[in-house]
């Protein structure tokens, strides 16, 4: 007999809780995981399990939730809750399929590896620029700029404006984390108006001018018998830009922060380059930077013999996914774990439209620093941020050679 969700005894997890972060996040989560797949967030569900969290992120009756959690925080007009509206991630049906296709090819692993050889220039760019120190901030010096010059590359913008790009991606992703809604949502609407502004000049500017890049092609899918209308394309540059550049720092600092409390596993790295695929796996399961993803019920939907009404939301805990296969809380590159699917990148229609771009940046930059950072270690404590939107790194200081790590500086 189905049971309603609202009626159960559900073990409590604040996804929004001061402090939730570090070990003490995954210490909490393996303490509420081991009592059940389900538990009470202030406004969500949490979903601890793989197979359910596929459930509700493939479920036709569910949609991205973010017109509703933008609502609860009063942002109902201006061009923060247009930009929500728009956002690829809160399009269903026919209109996100659409999309989906008309993009799609400019994403696949194949137009991904076309960036490697702009990737590695930028790796060496940003070495060079350390001009032979062996220690380092990583957030500002690596981590940061080398996925936001990245996008530049990619969608044709000068890498002079590598930098406002990374800030506006900060901004505009705290759409998806409800402490910042709550707390500054005048800072990230002003990114968004600023970003769409810019964005719209680049697009003219290619109009005018088209090049061997992503802009150019969609402007082209455009012209081809008006599959993209001029506010799509705006749209979907302002999404990539904004969904491609924060996530992928957040996930290289957290790899950096890994390897440098598991020296053997980097150093094997800097002798086995072919190890670098895999060990890009291990990270973006282990620690995945997109902890929670949320999705609302479109209909009432019963799973495992709870009934969800229309409304409720639930947030999928792909940091529990992850790490439910044997030996899932070890982080081991060369562990065997292949056909254990990861929740990192999402599941079904949603499921990230940059991960071939995301993969192929974190090889590069974890496969460029390997051999040149022998001996990394922590050269202070990091500052890691909270984990209910991105889970970010505010900064990471890290040190290698064989010195002391002082020396060099
Ligand atoms: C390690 C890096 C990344 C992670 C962990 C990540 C994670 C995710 C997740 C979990 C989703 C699905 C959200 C949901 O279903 O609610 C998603 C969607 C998306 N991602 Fe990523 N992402 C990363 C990098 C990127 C990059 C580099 C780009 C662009 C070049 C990108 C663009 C997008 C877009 C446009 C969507 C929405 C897709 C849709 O709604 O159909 N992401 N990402």
């Amino acid at each position: 007999m189905a049971v309603l969700v609202g009626d159960l005894d559900l073990p409590e997890f604040d996804i929004s809780e001061a402090g939730l972060t570090g070990e003490v996040y995954h210490e909490r989560l393996a303490e509420v995981g081991a009592r059940g797949w389900l538990a009470r967030s202030p406004i969500a569900y949490v979903v601890l399990d793989r197979e359910s969290g596929e459930f509700f992120l493939r479920a036709r009756q569910t949609a991205f939730p973010g017109r509703e959690i933008a609502g609860l925080f009063g942002i109902t007009g201006g061009r923060l809750a247009e930009q929500i509206d728009a956002n690829i991630l809160n399009l269903t049906g026919d209109r996100h399929r659409r999309l989906r296709a008309l993009v799609g090819p400019a994403f696949t692993p194949r137009a991904a590896a076309r960036w490697r050889p702009a990737m590695r220039q930028i790796a060496e760019e940003l070495w060079a620029g350390l001009g032979g120190g062996c220690e380092c901030e990583f957030v500002s010096w690596f981590a940061g700029p080398f996925p936001a010059r990245t996008i530049a590359e990619v969608i044709g913008a000068p890498q002079a404006d590598a930098g406002a790009l990374q800030e506006w991606s900060g901004w505009v992703q705290r759409q998806f984390d409800i402490r910042a809604l709550a707390e500054q949502p005048e800072r990230i609407e002003r990114a968004v108006c600023e970003l769409y502004d810019y964005v719209a000049d680049l697009l003219a500017r290619r109009r005018a001018e088209p090049a061997d890049d992503l802009i150019s092609a969609l402007l082209a899918a455009e012209a081809e018998g008006e599959r993209l209308s001029a506010g799509e394309c705006v749209n979907l540059v302002l999404n990539v830009l904004a969904g491609g550049v924060d996530t992928t720092t957040a996930q290289l600092a957290h790899a950096l922060r890994l390897f440098a409390a598991h020296p053997d596993q980097w150093e094997s790295l800097g002798q086995r380059p072919d190890l670098v695929p895999g060990a890009v796996d291990e990270v973006l399961r282990f620690e995945p930077i997109t902890p929670f993803t949320a999705r609302i019920c479109t209909e009432q939907i019963v799973h495992r013999d709870v009934i969800f009404p229309a409304g409720t939301i639930v947030a999928i805990c792909a940091e529990r996914a992850n790490r439910q296969a044997a030996a899932g809380e070890d982080f081991d590159i060369a562990a065997e774990r292949a056909g254990d699917r990861v929740l990192t990148f999402g599941a079904g229609a949603h499921f990230c439209l940059g991960q071939n771009l995301a993969r192929a940046e974190l090889e590069e930059a974890i496969g460029f620093l390997a051999p040149r950072l022998a001996g990394l270690r922590a050269a202070g404590p990091a500052r890691l941020g909270g984990v209910e939107g991105i889970y970010g790194i505010e900064s990471l200081p890290l040190a290698w050679g064989s010195a002391s790590p002082r020396a060099g500086a």
